[in-house]
């Protein structure tokens, strides 16, 4: 497992799963704003389920867990993997009642451990929705800079929404800034 300050990281075990697609999938504005795809009812134990399936080769999806109790309170994913460019993306989704207590921040700060250290990657990168405060402020603290905004490029419960592209370097980063 992957240790942070507050959450730890580590494989996605079968009985996450549920849980997982309840609190976040289940929640259709949760899954619209986060997925990136329209949303749809996925049966339970399907393996169409956003949290089921690992490419291994471009995409590493991670449990997260309260580091004390062991708890599950969401996914953290590296994905779009690209082993020539040495990049990759962030994608990361807590439960509603994990949130705000800064887990997603710690959350971020492990997977740019993962990334830059245990992967060798030269960039990290995180497109988000422009009013998802919680994630900006959770790159940004972890030294992610913006570096442009995708005009109208979400399509979100009946609006085009603006999404912000932040960036971070591997010379730039400070583990636990
Ligand atoms: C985005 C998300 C991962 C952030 O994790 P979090 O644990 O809630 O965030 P933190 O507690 O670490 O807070 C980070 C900062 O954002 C602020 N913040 C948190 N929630 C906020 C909110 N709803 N509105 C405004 N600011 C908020 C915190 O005060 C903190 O600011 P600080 O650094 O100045 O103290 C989490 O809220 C989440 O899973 N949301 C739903 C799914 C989602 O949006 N995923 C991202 C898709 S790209």
């Amino acid at each position: 497992m992957l240790r942070g300050g507050k959450v730890g990281l580590r494989a996605r075990h079968e009985d996450d799963v549920p849980i997982l697609h309840t609190e976040l999938h289940d929640d259709v504005v949760n899954a619209a704003r986060a997925e990136g795809r329209p949303w749809r009812p996925i049966t339970p134990g399907s393996k169409d389920s956003p949290f089921v399936g690992d490419d291994k080769e471009q995409r590493v999806p991670f449990s997260v867990v309260e580091l004390g109790s062991g708890t599950l309170i969401g996914t953290a994913t590296l994905w779009n993997i690209d082993n020539h460019n040495r990049s990759a993306h962030i994608g990361l989704g807590l439960l509603p009642s994990s949130r705000r207590k800064g887990y997603g921040t710690d959350a971020v700060a492990v997977l740019c451990h993962y990334g830059f250290v245990v992967r060798g990657l030269h960039r990290l990168q995180i497109e988000t929705l422009s009013d998802n405060s919680a994630m900006l402020r959770s790159a940004e603290r972890n030294g992610f800079v913006r570096e442009g905004v995708l005009r109208s490029s979400a399509w979100v419960m009946g609006e085009f929404l603006d999404e912000v592209l932040l960036g971070l370097l591997a010379q730039d980063w400070k583990p636990y800034a």
